[in-house]
C-alpha cells in the first residue's frame, strides 16, 4: 500500500498530525497496535480529559532544552483547541488553574478527533503492529502485521513509558535510535512517591490522610497543591508535581501550612487556648491523624502554656519545612508521563522533522518535552501534532 504520511501510534499527537495533515490534501494512514485509539485520552482526567490549561507557557515544560517547545506551542494554542473543542460542542469546564476538562466523559475529545480525521479522510488502523522501518529512494517502507506500507513521511508519535498496560512501548525511542537520533535517559513522572523502611513505618498507617493544600519543593522549584498518604508512600497533586524534578537522594520538604505563620498562629492559640494539647491544636488545621503523628515523632504533645515562645516559633518552621524521605518512584506502572526521550537536538522545533533523516518526525510525548501535571501534555501533544501536520 502507498500513502503520503504514515503515523505510527493514534493517541493524541498522532491524531492531531493526522487531522491537520489530511486537511491539507495529504493521503494519511494512522497505525496503532492496540485495539482501540486514544486510550489514555479516554482514561485522562479521571475519565474526563483534561485537555488543555488555558494558561500553557513553555515555563510550564521540563525539557533538556527549554527553548524547544516554544515555536510549536506559540503556534497552536490552548486558544486553539478550545475552538475545536466548541465546534464540537462539547461541554467543558474549569476546575482550577486553568485545567479544562470536559464536563461528561473523555470519550467526547476521542469522538473529536475521530470525526475531524473521518472528515480529513484520514484512514486509521487499529491492532496493528510494527514490525520493520527501512529508508527507501522517496520515503520509508514499513513492515506492518497487516502488510506492507510505503510512504514518504514517517510520523512517530508512540507516546511515553508509562502505563504500558495501556500500550506504551519504546518503539519510538527504537526507531529514534535506528535513525541516528540520541535518546535521553528515561524516567517515570507525575508520579507517586514511595517511602522505605523507618521512613514508611512512620507514615504507613496514615493510607488515605489527604491534606487540601501543602507546599511540595525541591531545590527552588515548589508546587502548591493537595497531598495523599497512600499504602506505599505520597501522592496527591502537589507530590506528583514535584515527582518530575525529584531525583533519588534530593531533599524533599513540604510546608504543610502554606496559607498562614504557623509559629504566630501556634503562639496566638496558645493565648487562646492555655489548657489544650498540641496535638488537639494542630487537629484544627491539619488531619487529626497527621497532627497526632507529628506529635509522637517530633513535638511531644503538651498543654499549650507549657510551651516557650522559641518552642512554638521554631514548631511553627518545622511545620513550614517538614522532610520526607522518599526512596523512589512508583515507576511506569502509574506515572501519567514520560520524562526525557529523544533528544531536540536532533529535531527541528517548528516542524518536529528529523534533522538526520528526511521526512522523518517525531511528536508528543516520545520527544524530551514533558509538560506539569493540569492539562499541559495534551496541550504539548495537539501542538507538536499541529506542527508536524502543517508539513508533511
Ligand atoms: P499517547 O500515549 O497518547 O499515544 C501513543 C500511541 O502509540 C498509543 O495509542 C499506543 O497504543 C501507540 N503505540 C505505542 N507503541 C506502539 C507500537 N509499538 N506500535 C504501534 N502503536 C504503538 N495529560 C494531560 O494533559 N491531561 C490529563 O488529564 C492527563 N491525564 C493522564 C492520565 C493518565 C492515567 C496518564 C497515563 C496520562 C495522562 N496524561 C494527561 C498524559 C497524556 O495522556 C500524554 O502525555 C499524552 O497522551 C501523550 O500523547 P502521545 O500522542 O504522545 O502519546
Amino acid at each position: 500500500m502507498k500513502v503520503d504520511v504514515l503515523i505510527i501510534g493514534a493517541g493524541a499527537a498522532g491524531l492531531m498530525c493526522a487531522i491537520a495533515a489530511g486537511q491539507r490534501g495529504r493521503e494519511v494512514l494512522v497505525v496503532d497496535h492496540a485495539n482501540k485509539v486514544g486510550k489514555k485520552i479516554l482514561m485522562s482526567g479521571g475519565g474526563r480529559c483534561n485537555f488543555t490549561n488555558t494558561g500553557a507557557t513553555p515555563a510550564n515544560y521540563l525539557s533538556a532544552n527549554p527553548h524547544f517547545c516554544k515555536s510549536a506551542l506559540a503556534r497552536y494554542t490552548p486558544a486553539d483547541f478550545i475552538e475545536l473543542v466548541e465546534k464540537h460542542r462539547i461541554a467543558y469546564h474549569e476546575k482550577e488553574l486553568g485545567q479544562l476538562f470536559c464536563d461528561e466523559s473523555s470519550k467526547l475529545i476521542v469522538r473529536m478527533l475521530l470525526d475531524e480525521c473521518a472528515q480529513a479522510g484520514v484512514r486509521i488502523e487499529t491492532s496493528c503492529g510494527v514490525e520493520k522501518v527501512r529508508k527507501v529512494d522517496g520515503g520509508f517502507t514499513v513492515m506492518t502485521s497487516r502488510g506492507e506500507v510505503h510512504a514518504q513521511s514517517l510520523v512517530v508519535a508512540t507516546g511515553g513509558l508509562s502505563i504500558p498496560s495501556m500500550g506504551a512501548t519504546g518503539l519510538g525511542y527504537e526507531l529514534a535510535r535506528q535513525f541516528g537520533h540520541q535518546i535521553l535517559p528515561t524516567r517515570a513522572g507525575l508520579v507517586p512517591l514511595t517511602l522505605s523502611g523507618k521512613h514508611q513505618e512512620r507514615y504507613a498507617d496514615l493510607a488515605g490522610v489527604a491534606l487540601p493544600i501543602v507546599q511540595s519543593r525541591v531545590g527552588k522549584r515548589q508546587f502548591r497543591a493537595g497531598m495523599l498518604f497512600t499504602h506505599r508512600g505520597i501522592s496527591g497533586p502537589s507530590v506528583l508535581q514535584i515527582s518530575s524534578y525529584w531525583q533519588p537522594g534530593d531533599d524533599l520538604r513540604f510546608d504543610l501550612l502554606p496559607d498562614q505563620d504557623a509559629g504566630e498562629w501556634l503562639l496566638a492559640q496558645r493565648q487562646a487556648r492555655p489548657a489544650m494539647e498540641l496535638k488537639n491544636v494542630l487537629s484544627d488545621v491539619l488531619p487529626k491523624r497527621l497532627a497526632q503523628r507529628l506529635c509522637e515523632l517530633w513535638f511531644e504533645s503538651r498543654p499549650m502554656r507549657q510551651y516557650r515562645d522559641a518552642e512554638l516559633s521554631q514548631i511553627g518552621a518545622q511545620l513550614h519545612d517538614w522532610p520526607m524521605v522518599a526512596s523512589g518512584t512508583e515507576g511506569y506502572r502509574t506515572a501519567e508521563v514520560t520524562l526525557g526521550g529523544i533528544n531536540t537536538d536532533g529535531l527541528s522545533s517548528s516542524t518536529m522533522q528529523s534533522r538526520y533523516v528526511d521526512g522523518l518526525y517525531f511528536i508528543g510525548e516520545v520527544v524530551d518535552v514533558t509538560g506539569w501535571l493540569g492539562g499541559y501534555n495534551f496541550q504539548w501533544a495537539w501542538a507538536s501534532g499541529q506542527a508536524a501536520g502543517q508539513v508533511v
